[in-house]
């Protein structure tokens, strides 16, 4: 029996997943998700071709490989149809490989409205959301109201979805909202007819013959840990859990069979976004960085608060999520830097600390190591044995600190910009 190997980032989303698991992809049969939903944006380049997938797994571009919408997904039919319509263009249908699962959860128009009028209520201290309803459909769900999937294939599937959106009628009033939301439903249930062309499954069955049969599964997270809903910046993160035990939760497998855990990180740290980000910065570093790594948003085009690697943040998901092997991204982003940095510790009240805190509002001040630059192009190395000294020296601070060897470095966007290492 083989188990079930688990990839996500380990920091505020963004680091890099997509690209990564369709480089992984050809020692998988089958890629799945596990949890979020069209707020994740993941990017993937070949053939001087990029693309962008919001709900679909990363292995959908390797005809051969199997890849499922998992139960812990949220789905919205318009932006998977969207999805869909984009990969057909490319030549590559879908439908031959592409699984989803019945109790994977629809986004309704009403919920992009919740969350439309949830941020605007909350004012100065808003999420920064996606605004794709994320967060109403994962309350929906929790609070046993929500439409699956699964249900599209009963008679009564119309009705349910109409006490659904009464029910959020009622909700907007309080919010002193009246969106038309009947203008969003001729594309809604187009899109229902796009997921009715797909395999509707019991995935939680069909992930477990996987495994019996020896087969090999990659599961593919959306967002970061520091965007979990227990472990991250609360309230400044998404409605899932995105750690580990979430792919456990989001694909029906037992926590004995999880194999290895690949956590990604950025070689220095980005947020979209509201919230908590001690290494943050605000000046032309900041913007240099944002700048060099083309940092603005896969999903909503803001562009993406930057700063140094946070080894603190790091170490805590590291933990949360028994991290067997790093994954090092948008190294090359740091290649024109004289001097890089790594906050090791926090200093917070006068008080030096290497604990994540729980209060989010806490002035933080990070406390950094610095590094000498490499300050040359690492885009077209192709082996470990040409990264120059500072970038080892770099590596292996990040593997002693963290207690995890980094296995892969990425220098650049394009499938082949990676390097394994030994
Ligand atoms: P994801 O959400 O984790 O899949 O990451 P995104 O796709 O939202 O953001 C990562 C961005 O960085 C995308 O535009 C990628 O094409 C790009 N990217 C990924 N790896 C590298 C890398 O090693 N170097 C550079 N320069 N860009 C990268
Ligand atoms: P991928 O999978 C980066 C952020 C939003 C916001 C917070 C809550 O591409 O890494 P939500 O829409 O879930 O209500 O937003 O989480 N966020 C992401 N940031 N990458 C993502 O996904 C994100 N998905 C959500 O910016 O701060
Ligand atoms: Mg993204």
């Amino acid at each position: 029996m083989t188990k079930v190997d688990v990839l996500l980032g380990l920091q505020w989303g963004d680091e890099g997943k997509g690209k990564i698991v369709d480089v992984l992809t050809p020692n998988y049969n089958v890629v799945a998700r596990f949890q979020g939903g069209p707020n994740a944006g993941h990017s993937l380049e070949f053939n001087k071709i990029k693309h962008v997938l919001h709900t679909i797994p990363s292995g959908i571009f390797h005809t051969e490989s199997i890849n499922i919408i998992g139960n812990g997904v949220v789905v919205d039919p318009v932006i998977f149809a969207n999805e869909i319509e984009s990969l057909r263009k490319l030549g590559v249908e879908p439908t031959k490989n592409l699984l989803i699962s019945k109790k994977a959860h629809l986004i309704v128009p009403s919920h992009r409205e919740l969350d439309a009028a949830s941020e605007a209520a909350k004012g100065k201290e808003k999420i920064g959301s996606t605004l794709k309803g994320i967060g109403p459909t994962y309350m929906d769900k929790t609070g046993r109201n929500g439409l699956r999937v699964g249900d599209i294939l009963h008679p009564n599937f119309k009705d349910k979805y109409l006490q659904l959106k009464n029910k959020h009628k009622q909700v907007l009033k309080q919010y002193d909202y009246n969106p038309d939301i009947e203008q969003h439903e001729t594309a809604w249930f187009k899109g229902i007819e796009t997921i009715r062309e797909f395999a509707l499954i019991d995935s939680e069955y069909e992930v477990n013959r996987y495994i019996n049969e020896n087969k090999k599964i990659l599961a593919e997270g959306a967002q970061g840990s520091l965007l979990d809903i227990d472990f991250g910046s609360y309230p400044f993160v998404t409605s899932s859990n995105t750690v580990c035990a979430g792919a456990c939760i989001g694909l029906g497998i037992a926590p004995s069979k999880i194999g290895q855990v690949f956590g990604i990180f950025k070689t220095y740290c980005t947020r979209v976004g509201s919230g908590p980000f001690p290494t943050e910065l605000e000046d032309e570093v900041g913007q240099k960085l944002r700048d060099e790594g083309n940092e603005y948003g896969s999903t909503t085009g803001r562009p993406r608060r930057c700063g140094w690697l946070d080894l603190v943040a790091l170490k805590y998901t590291v933990m949360i999520n028994g991290i067997t092997s790093l994954i090092m991204t948008k190294a090359d982003v740091l290649d024109t830097f004289k001097t890089i940095k790594i906050a090791t510790a926090y200093r917070i009240d006068g008080q030096e600390t290497e604990i994540y805190p729980f209060d989010t509002n806490a002035e933080i001040e990070p406390i950094y190591k610095e590094f000498k630059g490499w300050e040359t192009s690492l885009t077209n190395i192709k082996s470990e044995k040409d990264f120059p000294t500072e970038l080892l020296d770099y590596i292996k601070f990040i593997e002693s600190e963290t207690g995890v060897p980094v296995t892969i470095v990425s220098v650049g966007p394009d499938r082949d910009a990676t390097i394994i290492r030994k």
